[in-house]
């Protein structure tokens, strides 16, 4: 049976209360006036395990897809030893964490996504040893390697899900949610439970022969999802993630997480209508569904407490410091992200995405202001997690480029990204402006809901193509066949080219993350917007106590814009400024009075 109740929880409170008594100790001994050799190396060492721990408030964290970022054994693939190669690369840039999207042993149906073992990696990335190496290696230029952790579905070939479709009554017949179809007789397999549908597309049930039930898959049909109602799912998760807390990872980035749970009535879920009362049709030529038996159910929140408390239970003062968890948060408002990090008693993510921010998809200054200012005061001071992509979403060049000013709106992108309150997200190859590549013909599409939804959805590989190195046909990724095309757009845009050009995009991002980890009021101040009225251009000011304000304003528009932040009524005082950074060859501007900017120009200067 698939519906059985949770079992009790247990409340497990974290030790955050360590970094304060940590920061607490130092200012004692600073106050003391503390001379003695031993006790000044304490102080030192104190204030350096401090810093461990918040290391998530005010981070870069590179998220890599480990298939198409550096291959070093010729398969066309990328692995670990890859990543490792590069690890300089990343430090340069000024990262703290990379996030890896799954290296377990999988099918590759979902590319990685479909796990096979969870404590094990699979052969074409290397070897557990590669890991262990590339963990050590990554500690040394002091970043952290984040896991991408899949609890809502396996693989069909991991042995819990082998073993539970053999028969009904096996142990492990209840860690997957197996059905009856409607009307099912002992003849007739009947109709799918309910109109639940995958999100890749067509209906969520699958019909097993061998068994006469139908399980239940939320996204490919060799992607059965596990019945987070059993708590011995839950049991068996916490042992994989100490599996690699011990490993020395510096988190996870939780997958696919507000589709744990399915409401247990089994009903069907609502239709969503066009203005005219017509079912909408999604890529995959299915009437859209509400979600509202299937997405954001009650239970994840208890996961999530207790996965923070075996998380919680690692963190140490010492490198990797607070083992981070991250969530895949699409919410539908700033009110159920706040939700995802729990409560000072109970806390969940220390990071859920705000994909409020990142995914509004126009330009539209006062649609981020808006939702800047929200996750500035609806999060109870959390820390905003801002992203722009990822491996599912295209690039920002198709979401917000406009094809003329491409580059100077990925500056305004970052700028956003990386000049706001919070931690960020860089998707790897963004840094120097990869273009989202989609395949031109069904044939071929690698990622299966490419091949189903063809044409209206062409799949997620046109975000995934190859890291761009260098200016080569195989862009300095491979010396095989690379497993998707090198897009066209690396004989220009690319790492080499761009490390030697002070004007180019990486020269911004090494810039921008330069400001956001030694300039005081961006690595700990308030956000607040500045000219709130204006629809061209969008301004705010980071402000630390004690140490000067810095505004950033940021044209929207391909004309030249100028900005007197004096005016209205929170208008700041005419004051001069230094110039911290701007666009390249952007207009000059000395004064609080007259900020002059470009065309998608971007200005960011201290308050004298
Ligand atoms: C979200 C992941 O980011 C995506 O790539 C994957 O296909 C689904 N979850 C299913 O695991």
């Amino acid at each position: 049976m698939w519906i059985v109740p949770i079992a009790a929880r247990r409340m497990l409170k974290g030790i955050a209360g360590c970094a304060a008594c940590l920061m607490l100790a130092a200012a004692a001994m600073r106050a003391g006036g503390q001379t003695a050799p031993v006790e000044k190396t304490s102080t030192a060492q104190s204030a350096k395990q401090a810093r461990q721990l918040d290391w998530w408030k005010n981070a870069v964290i590179y998220e890599i897809y480990p298939r198409s970022f550096q291959d070093t054994n010729g398969d066309g693939i990328g692995d670990l030893n890859g990543i490792a190669k590069r690890l300089d690369y990343l430090k340069a840039l000024g990262v703290d964490a990379i996030w890896l999207t799954p290296v377990y042993p999988s099918p590759d149906v979902d590319f990685g996504y479909d796990i096979s073992n969870y404590i094990d990696i699979d052969p074409q990335y290397g070897t557990l040893a590669d890991f262990d190496r590339l963990v050590a290696n990554a500690k040394k230029r002091n970043i952290r390697v984040i896991m991408d952790m899949v609890m809502n579905h396996t693989s069909d070939q991991h042995e819990w899900f082998i073993q539970s479709r053999s028969s009904r009554d096996n142990p492990y017949r209840d860690w997957y949610c197996w059905q009856d179809g409607k009307g099912q007789t002992a003849t007739d397999k009947g109709q799918p439970p309910n109109n639940w549908q995958s999100l890749f597309g067509h209906s969520a049930w699958r019909w097993d022969q061998t068994t006469r039930q139908y399980y239940y898959h939320k996204f490919y049909v060799q992607q059965p999802d596990l019945n987070w109602h059993n708590p011995a799912v839950n049991d068996a998760f916490k042992q994989i993630i100490a599996f690699w807390l011990k490993r020395g990872v510096g988190g996870f980035r939780f997958d696919a997480i507000t589709t744990l749970f399915e409401d247990p009535s089994l009903a069907d879920e609502g239709v969503r209508l066009d203005k005219d009362g017509n079912p909408i049709i999604n890529a995959y030529g299915d009437p859209q569904l509400d979600g509202s038996k299937t997405d954001n159910q009650p239970g994840v929140h208890e996961v999530m407490e207790e996965m923070r408390a075996e998380a919680d239970k690692f963190t140490t003062g010492d490198f990797p410091g607070t083992r981070v968890l991250i969530g895949e948060t699409y919410m539908p408002n700033i009110g159920e992200l706040k939700k995802m990090y729990g409560t000072p008693d109970k806390p969940e993510f220390h990071l859920p995405m705000d994909t409020q921010v990142g995914m509004i998809d126009k330009l539209d200054v006062t649609e981020f202001r808006q939702r800047l200012i929200d996750a500035e005061t609806h999060l109870s001071s959390h820390i905003p997690l801002l992203l722009f992509d990822n491996h599912d979403v295209r690039r920002i060049d198709a979401r917000y480029g406009d094809g003329v000013h491409d580059v100077d709106i990925q500056r305004v992108m970052a700028t956003i990204l990386l000049a706001s309150r919070g931690s960020a997200l860089v998707y790897y190859g963004d840094e120097i402006g990869m273009k989202t590549t989609p395949p031109e013909r069904k044939e071929d599409v690698k990622d299966p809901i490419g091949i189903i939804g063809w044409p209206t959805e062409k799949g997620r590989d046109g975000e995934r193509t190859p890291m761009q190195w260098d200016a080569n046909s195989k862009a300095g990724f491979t010396t095989g066949t690379p497993w998707l095309p090198v897009p066209p757009s690396a004989k220009t845009i690319n790492v080499r080219a761009e490390k030697i050009d002070p004007d180019s995009l990486f020269a911004w991002y090494t810039a921008l993350i330069r400001l956001k980890k030694t300039v005081p009021a961006f690595e700990s101040g308030a956000n607040m917007m500045l000219d709130p009225e204006n629809t061209k251009v969008l301004s705010w000011m980071r402000q630390a106590t004690g140490t000067p304000q810095v505004i950033v304003c940021v044209n929207f528009t391909a004309n030249l814009e100028i900005v007197d932040l004096t005016l209205g009524e929170a208008g700041m005082r005419a004051r001069e400024l230094k110039t911290l950074l701007k666009t390249p060859g952007g207009p000059d501007t000395e004064a609080i009075n007259r900020i002059v900017l470009g065309p998608y120009g971007v200005y960011i200067g201290e308050v004298q």
